[in-house]
């Protein structure tokens, strides 16, 4: 048995997608409202990003069950102590992430979020599935909660919050990167200096499209 497939995480992490199958982005009349051009030209903004997650409101916008297996087993394989996450949100990636921690006999996982109705939700789940002790959820602007008191070696970051600021929120953690430390990046096609960077061999990374919509990269060293 592992922590992410037994319950109560198993049944938690059933309901929370089935959840989030149930509601779509388009069914919110504040984003409804936008043109798909709009739409688009919000997804790339380096300063629009408040406005945009703010029409998104209280949406869970979760990675696919996939990419969170896919992230339980790379923090598994890599024998993670240490993750860093860019984008909380309810939780969902959160709690495979910090399955993985547990099921590696321990570690550190800092997630950031500024929607303060999020972070509670995420702190329920975290609770329901016995995984509060492993997170520390930072409110407020990436930008800033992430900018100090990163764990010295990184062992995975994902990146999942607004992708305009894909390369600002890597760039913070850089340095921290352990040798073989792994990068995560939900559809990072919104931010092609992200793939410019990471797929750039003389950065010091190796990267690849994995699956439909993630980007995962490995720092070299
Ligand atoms: C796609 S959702 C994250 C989903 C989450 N990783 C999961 O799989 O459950 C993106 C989240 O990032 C948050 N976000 C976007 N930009 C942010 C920023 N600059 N700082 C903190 N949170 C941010 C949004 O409020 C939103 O909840």
């Amino acid at each position: 048995m592992n922590t992410l497939t037994a319950n109560p995480l198993a049944a938690l992490l059933d309901r929370l997608f089935e959840e989030a199958d149930a509601v779509s982005p388009s069914a919110i009349p504040a984003v409804a409202a936008l043109s798909r051009e709009e739409r688009e030209r919000l997804m790339r903004s380096k300063t629009d990003y408040l406005d945009f997650y703010g029409r998104l409101g209280d949406l869970p916008l979760p990675v696919s069950r996939e990419t969170g297996r896919l992230l339980y087993m790379l923090a598994r394989s890599c024998r993670a102590r240490a993750i860093v996450e860019f984008g909380t949100s309810f939780g969902i990636s959160t709690l495979h992430l910090a399955a993985a921690l547990r099921d590696n006999g321990g570690g550190r996982l800092v997630t950031s979020e500024f929607e303060p109705s999020k972070i509670a939700r995420a702190r329920q789940h975290l609770a329901a599935g016995g995984l509060a002790d492993l997170v520390e959820i930072r409110e407020g602007d990436a930008l800033e909660t992430l900018a100090a008191d990163l764990p010295d070696a990184i062992d995975l970051l994902l990146l999942d919050g607004a992708k305009a600021l894909y390369p600002e929120i890597l760039a913070l953690a850089e340095s921290r990167l352990k040798p073989g430390a792994l990068v995560v990046a939900d559809n990072a096609d919104y931010s092609p200096d992200y793939l410019a960077r990471v797929r750039s061999p003389a950065h010091g990374y190796l990267s690849v499209p994995f699956a439909e919509d993630v980007e995962l990269s490995m720092r070299l060293g």
